[in-house]
């Protein structure tokens, strides 16, 4: 099995088996998706990925993490462009569909955060309301409204969060679910009937995916990766699409680490997982998966059936595309500095790559390698490109990137006339 062959799911077929994950990318218009995110799903999805699944949208209004987080009722125009234009090149596409729970911010709705019980979250300090039934009726609710109009849009399935900060997630811990009801006497209670909600409102020919946390990193009472393997039987039937993450309210760094942590930190906890569920759903490996060769071993292991790489293919939309055209030495590497991609404060900054500033900015900037003008040719030369080296061998294509990489950077700046290093923020 090959990174670059098509993987089918729910009956649906996939060009490939990288998958580029939900993350926050500050391209939103309000709550909406924009054309600047149809623009960055797009270049992706003609770059080869097989999987995407889009920034995740909060499925019920008392869910505002961050203030261009999407929320489900506004993203059928933008998930409607997107499988328009994603589909087309090969790539699945998948509503990511969330709510964080105690792990949002009551700053943008000033409502209470809804969480399982009364436990103070150790990074935001915000102390959240218990939820009753009537809450926790509309989340499930939430849940099938948005998958249901991601499958009218025309989307090819839904991954719903259960993973470092998700609502779904806090019940199923310990940690954080406390509760005496019958959602603390089965903490997967609330995740069973939201699976079986959401399978209903798709119907059986659209994926159904789960972004799971498999370790909490918090053994004295959070989910360890035995309770996840637990999990993931009971969990397993419901689902066409499994992906395996870890971190949790102590351990938020663990959800995309720098480099710092060493690649490929959730190698053997897929592989448990993917045993765990009898191999009878697909499992998704994540975490800081950066080189294609690595993870190709780990298909060719079998710890997983595919692999999210998610900066991977924000630092080179192109990976699996060169990849399969045998060009892989060609591919810009991620180099996990989480510097600007890491866009959740309250400057709003869109979504970059040190590597491609054009990352986040496709709408707007010129492709890497359009025709340069005279001036640009002019600063290419301090760089040390000179017009013959337009010309040169494929083998020089990745170093002439590079260069035309720092020409944008200078146009990016020039057009917002902000400085280098603000770069990657958008004016307001
Ligand atoms: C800027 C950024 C924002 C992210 N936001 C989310 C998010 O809102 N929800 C989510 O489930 N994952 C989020 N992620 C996690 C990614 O989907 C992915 O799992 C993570 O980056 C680790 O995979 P990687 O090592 O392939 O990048 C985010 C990642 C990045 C880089
Ligand atoms: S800024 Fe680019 S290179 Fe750095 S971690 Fe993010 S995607 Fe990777």
């Amino acid at each position: 099995m090959q990174l670059t062959d098509p993987v089918t799911l729910a009956g649906r077929t996939a060009q490939s088996r990288v998958v580029f994950g939900p993350h926050e990318t500050n391209l939103g218009d309000a709550r909406a998706l924009s054309a600047r995110h149809t623009a960055y799903y797009q270049r992706r999805a003609e770059g080869g990925a097989g999987v995407i699944i889009t920034e995740t949208a909060s499925v019920h209004p008392s869910d505002w993490p961050y203030e261009r987080a999407p929320l489900a009722s506004d993203c059928a125009p933008g998930w409607r462009q997107i499988a328009t234009t994603c589909q087309p090149a090969g790539a699945l596409v998948l509503a990511g569909l969330g709510h964080t729970g105690l792990q949002g911010s009551s700053a943008y709705s000033q409502t209470a955060l809804w969480a399982p019980s009364r436990f103070t979250d150790p990074v935001t300090r915000e102390t959240p309301m218990v939820m009753e039934q009537r809450e926790i009726d509309a989340l499930v609710e939430g849940f099938a409204g948005a998958a249901r109009i991601a499958a009218n849009t025309g989307l090819d399935g839904v991954e719903i969060d259960a993973g470092p900060g998700a609502l779904l997630r806090q019940f199923h811990s310990g940690l954080t679910n406390l509760r005496t009801d019958a959602y603390g006497g089965d903490r997967l209670a609330l995740t069973v009937a939201t699976l079986a909600a959401v399978r209903a409102a798709i119907g059986p020919g659209r994926v159904l995916a789960l972004r799971l946390c498999c370790d909490e990193l918090a053994p004295w009472a959070g989910i360890t990766p035995q309770i996840a393997a637990e999990q993931v039987t009971v969990l397993g039937p419901y689902l066409d699409l499994l992906t395996v993450v870890r971190g949790g309210p102590y351990s938020a760094s663990a959800y995309r680490p720098d480099g710092h942590t060493p690649p490929m930190v959730n190698l053997d906890l897929a592989a448990a997982m993917r045993a765990a569920a009898g191999l009878a759903v697909p499992v998704v490996l994540q975490g800081s998966v950066v080189d294609v060769a690595a993870a190709q071993a780990a298909l060719d292991d079998g710890a997983a059936d595919l692999a999210e790489m998610t900066r991977a293919q924000i630092a080179d939309a192109g990976l699996a595309a060169k990849l399969r055209a045998g060009q892989a030495g060609q591919i810009r590497p991620c180099l996990l500095c989480n510097q600007t991609c890491r866009v959740r404060d309250n400057r709003n900054p869109v979504i970059t790559c040190v590597g491609d500033p054009r990352s986040g900015h496709e709408s707007e900037d010129p492709p890497a390698g359009s025709p340069a003008t005279a001036a640009q040719y002019g600063q290419a030369r301090q760089y040390g490109q000179t017009r013959q080296a337009r010309q040169d061998t494929q083998a020089q294509q990745a170093r002439r990137e590079v260069a035309l990489s720092l020409l944008n950077i200078s146009e990016a700046k020039r057009r917002r006339g902000i400085s280098y290093a603000g770069f990657c923020l958008e004016k307001k």
